[in-house]
């Protein structure tokens, strides 16, 4: 297969990069290069010949249809957006830009070009979304695919739209879709200023570690090379027009979470005091979803997915990675915002 992946640079949608080149698939990787991008996350793959890279912005028209004509993709898989919750609260118009109207300029120049090829059926246009779109929950309950959307911060409202927007497109134009709703992603590449990086580091360099409010927000952690084999899946076997709600089967709380890093930490860099002594409460995100949890019936029934790597071993692998490749984050440390206490509002 010949997949168009967006976003390719980032964090997740690097690693799809990685496994879909490992796997024999032509990629063509299509990244704005924002401050969230990083080349180096796909060098392994960089000098493939199945392998190509397009400077390009989603919210350019010209330049979509322009590389689809040229590369001529079996398949899209869009992951290209604005990804911090933090941020979309200090600065929305971006996230609606990129997710919103970018999807929008995606889908069409998608479907001039499907249309132009005769409407292939074998056609997919995989849109990679997050389950922050479904809300908050209480202490039970899980998220499937028929949860009402309830999104709440300005991130997940501009998710839940381009997810509208891709449903609409397959209902209106019938162009073939599949959508994914994945939990928080964790492991390699991880641009340092999310959660679990934040927390290594921090513990690396004897900073005090943020914790939000009381640090009982629970989420549902997904190894990010479980995650690329998901999607990958979904979008060869998944059912146009279907979307597939994808966990990793490992829910923790965030103080529990920053704890268990703080532990490998012990282990593998040993300090005359244990790291969690680090651990600093901080006034809370606005509107802070407390707990999200995925159903992974669906993935698990129809297509025979479940995740294979623990939060436990997953947080050692990682925790391991960013003690062996510093080359890779020490220059991002000095990107924009980075290290900042944002979105406080
Ligand atoms: N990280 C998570 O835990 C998580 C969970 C669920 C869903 N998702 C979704 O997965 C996708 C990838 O997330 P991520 O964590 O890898 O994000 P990321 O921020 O690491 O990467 C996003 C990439 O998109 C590129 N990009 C941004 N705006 C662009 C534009 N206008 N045109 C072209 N490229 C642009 C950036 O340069 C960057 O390389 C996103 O759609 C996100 O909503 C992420």
């Amino acid at each position: 297969m010949k997949i168009l992946v967006t976003g390719g640079a980032g964090f997740i949608g690097s690693a799809v990069v990685r496994l879909a080149v490992a796997r024999g698939h032509r990629v063509v990787n299509l990244d704005s290069l924002t401050y969230a991008a990083n080349l180096e996350n796909v060098a392994s793959v960089s000098g493939s010949p199945l392998y190509a890279f397009e400077q390009a912005d989603i919210r350019d028209r010209a330049a979509l249809d322009r590389i689809l004509a040229e590369h001529r993709p079996d398949a899209i898989m869009h992951l290209a957006a604005e990804s911090h919750v933090d941020r979309s609260i200090d600065g929305p118009g971006a996230f609606i830009e990129t997710n919103v109207t970018g999807t929008y300029n995606l889908l069409e120049a998608a479907r001039a070009w499907w249309t132009a090829q005769g409407r292939p059926e074998g056609f997919r246009f995989h849109h990679i979304s997050t389950d922050e779109v479904f809300g908050s929950l209480g202490e039970t309950g899980q998220f499937t695919e028929d949860t009402p959307y309830d999104p709440r911060s300005p991130y997940s409202a501009s998710k839940a739209a381009s997810d509208h927007l891709v449903r609409a497109w397959h209902e209106t134009y019938g162009l073939p879709v599949v959508l994914t709703n994945c939990s928080n992603n964790y492991g390699p590449f991880h641009f340092p200023e999310k959660l679990v990086p934040v927390v290594i580091l921090n513990a690396l360099h004897g900073r005090p570690i943020p914790v939000y409010g009381d640090g009982g927000n629970v989420r549902d952690w997904l190894y990010v090379e479980d995650h690329a084999d998901a999607l990958l899946l979904v979008l060869e076997k998944g059912r146009i027009g279907r979307s597939y709600n994808i966990g990793g089967e490992n829910e923790a709380r965030n103080i529990d979470l920053v704890r268990t890093i703080c532990g490998h930490m012990d282990r593998l860099r040993p300090n005359a005091a244990p790291h969690d002594r680090l651990i600093t409460f901080v006034t809370d995100r606005p509107g802070h979803d407390r707990r999200y949890a995925i159903d992974p019936g669906r993935v698990r029934s129809e297509l025979g997915w479940r995740p294979s790597v623990t939060v436990e071993e997953g947080l050692r692998r990682t925790v391991e990675w960013y003690l062996a490749n510093e080359d890779w984050w020490r220059p991002l440390l000095t990107r924009q915002g980075v290290g900042e206490r944002l979105g406080k509002a």
